[in-house]
Parts: C-alpha cells; structure tokens; sequence
C-alpha cells in the first residue's frame, strides 16, 4: 500500500521531466474497485466465473496468468466494453451497471488497452486531444492544458514527436501514448492491459518508474502475463487461471 506514503507531490516546473521517485499531483481521486461474482465471455460463452476482486483506493492490484486465462475479459468488462452476465462492478460505492463504456471514462474507469491502440493515423497531440471529449470539450480549455502538460513533463519523448504521427512511434513510445492519454482523463480507476508487451527491458522499467510516481493517486488492476518488475508495483497479486481469480497476496509473500 502507498496511501501512507511519503513521497511528496511533484513540484517540477513546466517543461522539465518528472524526477524519479517523485508523486504525479495531479492524481489523488482514486476510488476504491469491488467487483463480485462476475460473469462475462463471449455471447453465450462465458469465459469469467464468478470473479471477486476488492481493490482499495489507491492500492495496486496485479493480475497474472497465461494467454487465454481471461486477464483482458476482464479488464475489458469492467470497462464496460463487454456486457455483464452476472455480478456487479462498483466503483467509488456506485454501480456501473446502467452505465455505458463512455461514461464510465467520464467517471474515471479508464482502460489502457491491450497492444496500445493508439491512433497511427491521427498525431501524438491528437491523440492526446481526442481525450478532451471526456470532459465534453471540442476546443482546448486551460485545463486541458494543464493536463496535457502533466503528461508531457512525465514523458518528454511525447513532446519532442507531438506532431508525427502516432504510427510512426515506436512501441515504447505508443505503450507511453496510450498511458498518457488514459492519464488525460484523471482516472480515479486505471486499468493496465500488459503495458509491458513486446518491449525491451529498459522501457519496462521507465514505464515502472512512471506508474510509480502515478501509484496511490489512482486506483490501479495492472495485468501481466508474467511476474516481472511492472507487476513488482502491485501491493497485492493475484493469479488467474481459466477464467477464475485466486485470491490476491500481498506482493512480498509473493515472492
Ligand atoms: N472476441 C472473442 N470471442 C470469443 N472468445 C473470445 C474472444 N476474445 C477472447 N475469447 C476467449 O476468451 C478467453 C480469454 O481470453 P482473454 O483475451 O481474456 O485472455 P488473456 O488472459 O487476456 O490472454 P492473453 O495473455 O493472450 O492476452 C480465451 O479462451 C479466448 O479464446
Ligand atoms: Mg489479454
């Protein structure tokens, strides 16, 4: 747990990169996550089994298992892009139920997809921008620049490429892309899809140094196939196996 930590905010000034070991600021919403006896798959075919899972706000839960397991059926139901068969998802003490995979951005529950997806055909700033339609906004206000500033002092590579194309990153900086965008949102729930896929071991740790500096501000479920030092954020784990969660350990008896 890092909700007693004391690592202070951030104070960088504009323009410079976030110092390591600092806190991200501009956090500090997050919503404690339960989900009970979650059913969900594929039209008729179910693929979750009754999945419990209690992540307090601000804690870091880490989810692994092997391909098919179920990791991004999950994520991806709590997001709201498929629909629930059974079970509930509450966040903040309020169901999400009724509510459609937009709105629940616009509160918060924000999914960094699995493989990126990012836009390549739109520009790194745009698809940045494309986040103020969350807020409901067509035109940049002062706080979608602030906000977009908060992202660019964490990943400086983002703002010396804003206007390429965003298919023209590389994969670590796509990975950073679509974690900065989710950031755009101020999640106060942050759904991690195998952030560190397909990457070398240099960018996986930079993107571990980012999420922590964001870990405590939000709430996070960070999904890996395996244990590795992405995971190694998580206060607690838990394995899934066959579309079932087994109930998560603290990360240090884990190891
Ligand atoms: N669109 C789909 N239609 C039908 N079945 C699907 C669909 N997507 C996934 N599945 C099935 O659901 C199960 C869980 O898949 P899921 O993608 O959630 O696993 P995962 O743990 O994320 O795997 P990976 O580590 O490969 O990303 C698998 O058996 C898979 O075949
Ligand atoms: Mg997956």
């Amino acid at each position: 747990m890092t909700m007693g930590s004391e690592r202070q905010p951030m104070a960088a000034p504009p323009g410079a990169a976030v110092p390591p070991g600092a806190r991200w600021a501009a956090g500090g919403q997050a919503k404690r996550l339960d989900v009970d006896g979650l059913r969900s798959g594929y039209g008729r075919l179910t693929v979750l089994h009754d999945v419990d899972l209690h992540v307090e706000a601000g804690e870091a839960l880490g989810v692994f298992g092997p391909n098919g397991a179920g990791k991004t059926t999950l994520l991806a139901t709590i997001a709201g892009l498929l629909p629930t068969q059974s079970g509930t998802i509450v966040v903040g003490g309020t169901s999400l139920q009724r509510v459609a995979a937009h709105a629940r951005v616009a509160r918060g529950v924000v999914l960094v997809p699995e493989g990126r997806q990012v836009i390549g055909s739109l520009s790194v700033g745009a698809n940045l921008d494309v986040m103020m339609l969350v807020r409901g906004r067509l035109t940049h206000d002062v706080e979608h620049r602030r906000r977009r500033e908060e992202v660019l002092e964490m990943f400086p590579a983002l703002r010396a490429r804003l206007r390429v194309g965003a298919s023209s990153l590389s994969g670590g900086e796509q990975q950073m892309l679509a974690i900065a965008r989710a950031l755009m949102c101020r999640p106060s729930v942050l759904l991690l899809d195998e952030p560190s896929q397909g990457l070398a071991p240099t960018v996986v740790e930079l993107l571990a140094d980012r999420l922590s500096q964001v870990k405590g501000t939000v709430t996070m479920v960070l999904v890996e196939q395996t244990e590795n030092a992405l995971l190694a954020l998580a206060d607690r784990r838990a394995r899934m196996r066959m579309g079932r969660l087994e109930p998560a350990t603290p990360t240090a008896q884990a190891e």
